[in-house]
């Protein structure tokens, strides 16, 4: 049984160019040169295979036959029982993919989600009526307690336990800033810690749930009859994690991306289109960078040979900055037409929660260029968020008047 999943574990190694703070918050020289010298490379650091061109980006995320989303190495340590994880949709490929997913797709569909407009309204709303003077730091007052309140509410899970859940997340994608053996062993002793937190509160949750006619996803994981037990956990605890780590940073680079840009005005008043701005924020600073496979035969990559049994980190952040694909790849282009980026992956596992999380983008927006007159960030640096999957900063100060 595994012990490792796409978003954590071995994944904790970052590249060499991304281990230091200026390297993760401008990984894109870095991506830029590998598309151009070694599209397809091999890391011996990390044991693992990186592919950074859109074409063979999207071949990696969508060849589930080639390229297997269990990701679980043949020598993992044993944890305490099974990685309830490693049995999520996201880690697991057909034909229980369909399986794991089918049985909730309806509950994300964007027409269900629409519904919930007036909801993400009135957190947003109280989010900011909670803050108080004129400088705040959007993450930790806005950015980040929405989505987790929403997911919970879906979740039916008690919303003042969102500093718990943020720790939880954070430990399970996160990567040490300085990458020494001792730090990656602490690294993943708190991962496990986390990993065995979450899984003891779903375990209660799901138990006390089963057979009850609740609307909320946990009571349908509880009762749905085709998972297991760890699956329904597995599908409990990505969920909490993928709603919350995201669509924080999506809030929260577009506010980046708007000030760093000039274009705040412009967006809040309307003159840019605030959806297509959101999209290219989606591509110019994607949330999720990378995401990993392992190879299930030998195979041919755009004419690299790769043994079967390899690790593949499919460069999402690259692809998304591909010059054969996007005109002027490096500049922020709010209306770009057409806007083909694969921020939300690209086949079978296409995130499943896109239209909550654009949704959710779009709503923290327009209730934030409402509220206030001038926004402007101040001139605080910027801390990457420690992650090598993750995109975003730590903290991000705005002036509002
Ligand atoms: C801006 C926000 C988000 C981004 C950029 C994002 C990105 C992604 C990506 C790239 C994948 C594909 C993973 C792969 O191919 O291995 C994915 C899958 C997934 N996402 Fe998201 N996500 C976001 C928000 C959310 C939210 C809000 C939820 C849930 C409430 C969510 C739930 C999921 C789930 C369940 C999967 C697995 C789908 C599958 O394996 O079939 N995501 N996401």
């Amino acid at each position: 049984m595994s012990n490792e999943s796409n978003i954590s574990g071995v994944f904790a190694r970052q590249p060499a160019p991304l281990q230091n703070r200026s390297g993760r918050l401008d990984p894109f020289d870095w991506y830029r040169e590998m598309r151009a010298e070694k599209p397809i490379s091999y890391d011996e650091e990390r044991r693992a295979w990186d592919v950074f061109r859109y074409e063979e980006v999207r071949t990696v995320l969508s060849d589930h036959e080639t390229f297997s989303s269990d990701t679980t190495p043949q020598d993992a340590p044993e944890m305490d029982g099974p990685n309830p994880l490693s049995e999520s949709m996201l880690n697991v490929d057909p034909p229980e993919h369909e399986r794991l997913r089918q049985f909730v797709d309806d509950r994300f569909r964007p027409g269900a989600i629409r519904d919930r407009r007036p909801y993400v309204e009135t957190v947003a709303e109280s989010l900011l009526d909670d803050i108080e003077g004129e400088t705040f730091n959007l993450v930790s007052a806005y950015s980040f307690p929405l989505p987790v309140i929403i997911i919970a509410e879906l979740l039916d899970i008690p919303t003042d336990r969102r500093d718990e859940f943020k720790q939880w997340s954070d430990a399970l994608v996160a990567a040490p800033r300085e990458q020494t053996e001792e730090t990656l062993r602490e690294n993943e002793q708190r991962r496990q810690q986390s990993m065995m937190e979450m899984a003891s509160f779903f375990r209660d949750a799901l138990k006390e749930r089963r057979g009850g006619d609740g609307d909320d996803l946990v009571t349908l994981a509880a009762n749905a009859e085709r998972l297991t037990p760890t699956e329904q956990l597995g599908f409990c605890i990505l969920l909490l994690i993928a709603g919350n780590i995201t669509t924080t940073n999506l809030i929260t680079n577009a506010i980046w991306s708007f000030a760093e840009q000039g274009i705040l005005n412009d967006v809040a008043s309307g003159i840019i289109d605030r959806e297509q701005a959101v999209e290219e924020v989606l591509r110019f600073r994607s949330p999720v960078q990378a995401m990993s496979r392992v190879t299930t035969e030998d195979t041919e990559l755009d004419g690299t040979e790769i043994d079967a049994g390899e690790r593949v980190t499919a460069w999402i952040g690259s692809a998304n900055r591909d010059e054969s694909v996007f005109d002027g790849p490096d500049e922020f282009q709010p209306e770009r037409s057409p806007n083909r980026h694969i921020a939300f992956g690209n086949g079978i596992h296409y995130c499943l929660g896109a239209p909550l999380a654009r949704l959710e983008a779009d709503v923290a927006l327009s209730v934030l260029f409402d509220r206030y007159d001038t926004i402007e960030t101040t001139d605080d640096p910027l801390h990457p968020v420690s992650s090598p999957i993750v995109y975003g900063v730590e903290s991000l100060r705005l002036h509002v008047e």
